[in-house]
């Protein structure tokens, strides 16, 4: 019997045959129907017969996505979009980019699935030597030495950095902030900030977390003094994404790592919504050179495919002890050939393009168009953000929310953050056009013109 030939192995370290695509053009919106449209109505009453009813919310009924390409979706009933939001800030480089899409089309034909913490695959090797080229280096022009492991979810990553925390200090507690957004998983959850999902599973929770007013470096000074023994680590975002886009003072981050290193604390820094080039830099923590103990990336690391990973100072890392056979920490799904391979592809993208750059130049022409836009609309009370990680916050939740289904209408996608949904949140692609945004831009100041000349009659 002959066997069959193995197929080639993918090279990630290839470089294109072709000269790289160009950054594809944001389309404007092309509505075909009402939103939502009869397709998008009927499957919400399929879903609603399968899925458990606390998943989607179908009223307002979503629109159902068919497909995407850069900034643009299609949904069920063939009506064009822009993404405003890059799918919960995933899509740095662009949905389905096409580079991307190769080397996962590749990776997928050759080895799909493999034994991450066992018989490791190649490309999970390549991806972690990527990874620890990008750490945040300080004042240093080298990267310190750090560590990973790899996961699936954000939530996953940050699982990681509390028991490697609880390993290096011996400590259980944790200092996060008011308005934080973790994740959803016990261990995460334990550090979520708000009670409408903490509440229903109090039970479960070690409420070993102490929460500081957010920007308030006397107020975690204080914590320190009070109860300091107790608390292993820091957790922050260096921006704060579900909770509204809230960017703290010029100094914050760099007061947290003085703070930290007075009280023998580590800095855990989550940058799953920040990472990679989404606030202008690779790391918001680069902005104001800091180097965390570890960092939480999700996300945009992949664009668009779940991965996930905790990395750290060696130092740290080495609380861990050597596997002696069975990871102490690991998933079935660690290292997924198809995810690191995504990786790679979206991190060479965002290299190439230097994504990160044009984050914070197209961000602040943005910040500018809406700031002169809004100033007279007395419905919304601040205009803020970093890179293309912006907030629109509103009077009062009912104002961004019915803003939000209205520019759904219009053909722009866009999510409501922060308390009761009162910020109107915009984190694009990385790469999504220029006129394109300005236009969405112009069409958020209408809608909100309209709803602030609504509320004033
Ligand atoms: C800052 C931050 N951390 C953690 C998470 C949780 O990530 P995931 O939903 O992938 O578990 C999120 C998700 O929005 C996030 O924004």
């Amino acid at each position: 019997m002959r066997s069959a030939p193995a197929p080639p192995p993918y090279n990630h370290t290839m470089s294109p045959t072709q000269s790289p695509p160009p950054i594809p053009d944001t389309l404007e919106p092309a509505l075909r129907t009402r939103i939502p449209g009869p397709e998008s109505r009927a499957l919400a009453e399929r879903l609603a017969r399968v899925e458990s009813r606390n998943v989607t919310a179908l009223d307002p009924i979503p629109i159902f996505w068919e497909r995407a390409t850069g900034a643009n979706l299609w949904d069920v009933d063939g009506n064009r979009f822009v993404d405003l939001t890059a799918a919960f800030g995933v899509a740095n480089v662009g949905h389905a980019h096409p580079e991307l899409i190769e080397a996962l089309t590749m990776q997928a034909g050759s080895l799909l699935h493999g034994m991450g913490d066992v018989h490791p695959p190649r490309v999970k090797v390549e991806l972690l030597e990527r990874l620890a080229t990008l750490y945040p280096r300080g004042d240093s022009d080298e990267p310190p030495r750090v560590r990973s492991v790899l996961s699936s979810s954000g939530s996953d990553a940050v699982e990681t950095a509390i028991k490697t925390a609880l390993l290096a200090t011996g400590r259980a507690g944790l200092l996060a902030f008011e308005g934080a957004y973790h994740g959803l998983s016990l261990g995460a959850l334990d550090c979520t900030w708000r009670d409408d999902f903490r509440a229903p599973f109090d039970a479960r929770l070690p409420n070993a977390t102490r929460f500081a007013t957010f920007d308030d470096l006397d107020d975690v000074r204080r914590i320190a003094a009070e109860s300091g023994e107790s608390i292993g680590a820091v957790l922050v975002e260096p921006i704060q994404g579900r909770g509204g886009e809230r960017v703290p003072t010029r100094g914050f981050l760099r007061g947290l790592r003085e703070i930290c290193d007075e009280a023998g604390w580590l800095l855990i820094a989550d940058e799953i919504y920040t990472g990679f080039g989404r606030t202008g830099a690779i790391f918001a923590c680069d902005h104001e050179r800091v180097i965390p103990d570890l960092l939480c990336v999700g996300k945009g690391l992949a664009s668009g495919m779940p991965i996930s990973a905790c990395i750290g100072l060696e130092s740290v890392f080495e609380a861990w002890p050597r596997s002696q056979g069975e990871a102490l920490h690991t998933q079935t799904f660690l290292g997924h050939p198809a995810s690191c391979a995504a990786a790679l592809a979206s991190l060479e993208v965002s290299r190439r393009e230097d994504l990160p750059a044009r984050a914070r130049k197209l961000g602040a022409e943005v910040l500018e168009r809406l700031r002169a836009g809004l100033s007279s609309v007395t419905t919304v009370r601040e205009v803020r953000g970093l890179g293309l990680m912006i907030g629109i916050e509103c009077n009062r939740p009912k104002i961004s929310l019915d803003a939000s289904e209205r520019l759904l209408e219009r053909g722009y996608v866009l999510l409501p953050s922060g308390d009761g949904g009162r910020v109107l949140s915009l984190t694009p692609p990385l790469s999504i056009g220029r006129d394109a945004i300005m236009q969405a831009c112009d069409a958020i100041v209408a809608c909100l013109a309209d709803a602030g000349g609504y509320e004033s009659r």
